[in-house]
């Protein structure tokens, strides 16, 4: 079954890095996995010179949502990103969420454009876990995905959630493979009840927080998962390429 493999390469990365990480990928990929890059906004360009039709996605790490008659300094709007290459834009990373944009007013910048397909990023804390809030802090999460307010421009025709338990991300631990598709099924429930149009099988659900190439079969051969975005592993270009090689 075809997943979505994603890379999060965070700030990491240079001119170097990308030539030597391309020679390897682009030579061992045999994958049809729909996969994603994500790299700093200054090498997006870099890396859509080694894009041949269907090989791989280009992604940016974060939008700036700005109104109309707004400008705003270091600010990226989608048209730029669209114009790079990008077909997806993340957006909500536990890392950024409330420092570039809170959580609602990046909910805000959804689907400015249907050529840029949004990844939303939700996940609980490590207390949040500890206290058994995961799902009120999942469900505060998502109520800005399903305001009927925040699709300001264009209808999306799917919504891809990444679940990303904070406590997961960087740590090497990751939930109990039953838990990630507990919590999926959980998202893909509420999502489907709750957005104005969109039905259960226009939300697709990501895992991210310590993907391996020791635990991605499991992860992507669980229920309810459509893929994965991997931060560090991702920077691997063997790794990640084995995992994009991964048939499921
Ligand atoms: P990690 O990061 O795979 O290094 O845990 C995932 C993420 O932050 O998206």
């Amino acid at each position: 079954m075809k997943k979505i493999i994603a890379a999060n390469w965070k700030n990491n990365g240079s001119k170097k890095f990308i030539k030597d990480y391309f020679d390897y990928f682009l030579k061992n990929l045999v994958s049809n996995n729909e996969i994603i890059i994500f790299p700093p906004d200054l090498y997006i360009d870099k890396l859509n010179h080694y894009r041949d039709k269907d090989n791989f996605n280009l992604g940016g790490q974060n939008m700036t949502y700005v109104c109309d008659d707004v400008t705003q300094t270091s600010g990226h709007s989608s048209d730029m990103f669209i114009d790079n290459g990008c077909n997806y834009i993340l957006v909500g990373h536990s890392e950024v969420r409330g420092q570039y944009t809170a959580c609602n007013e990046a909910a805000k910048s959804l689907y400015v454009s249907n050529d840029l397909q949004v990844i939303f990023c939700i996940g609980e804390s490590a207390d949040a876990k500890k206290n058994g809030n995961t799902q009120n802090v999942l469900i505060k999460q998502l109520e800005d995905l399903c305001k009927k307010g925040n699709y300001p421009k264009v209808n999306p025709k799917k919504v891809i959630v990444a679940y990303e338990p904070v406590w997961a991300i960087g740590t090497g631990n990751i939930p109990k493979i039953d838990d990630i598709s507990f919590i999926h099924r959980f998202i893909k429930t509420y999502v489907s009840e709750n957005h104005p149009f969109l039905k259960e099988k226009d939300i697709m659900v990501l895992y991210g927080g310590s993907v391996s190439l020791k635990n991605a079969q499991d992860i992507l051969s669980a229920r309810y998962v459509d893929g994965v975005l991997i931060g560090g592993a991702s920077l691997d270009a063997e790794e990640f390429t084995k995992i994009c090689n991964l048939k499921i």
